[in-house]
């Protein structure tokens, strides 16, 4: 699946987002390097810090789908801004995600730009910084 197989994907999940607070819907869509696709929306609750983002959406559903290495994400938001990913969500995309994986940034219809995970998250936190 191409990156703007993806695309389509994540603007569909998009429309499913619960964002009544912020009014501002996110879709996600990543493909594994098993070749699965995953999708996720933001989820917001009347406790604000209890929503989760569109990308940790994706995520826990690729692990609850048995796969942990993303090969490629596009996220996707509202309106004519390109929607980056968030600070807490590129932690949470590099936790299963190569340096060099690509990381495409939308608006409501289209990629506007795409970046390695390195470039999104350089000199990041791991695993081998817990040894
Ligand atoms: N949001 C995401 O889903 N992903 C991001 O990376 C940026 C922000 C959501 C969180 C909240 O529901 C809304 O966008 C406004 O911040």
């Amino acid at each position: 699946m191409s990156k703007d197989d993806l695309l389509e994907k994540a603007i569909e999940v998009r429309s499913r987002a619960h964002a009544p607070y912020s009014e501002h819907p996110v879709g996600a869509a990543l493909r594994t390097m098993s070749g699965k696709i995953y999708v996720g929306c933001n989820v917001e609750n009347a406790a604000y810090p209890e929503g989760i983002c569109a990308e940790a959406s994706a995520i826990a559903a690729m692990v609850t789908g048995g796969d942990t290495q993303i090969a490629e994400i596009v996220v996707v938001g509202p309106g004519e801004v390109i929607c980056t990913p968030c600070g807490g969500c590129r932690q949470k995309i590099r936790e299963f995600a190569a340096p060099d994986i690509q990381i495409h940034a939308g608006n409501k219809d289209k990629i506007l730009k795409s970046y390695s995970m390195e470039s999104l998250l350089p000199d990041s936190f791991g695993p081998k910084n817990l040894g």
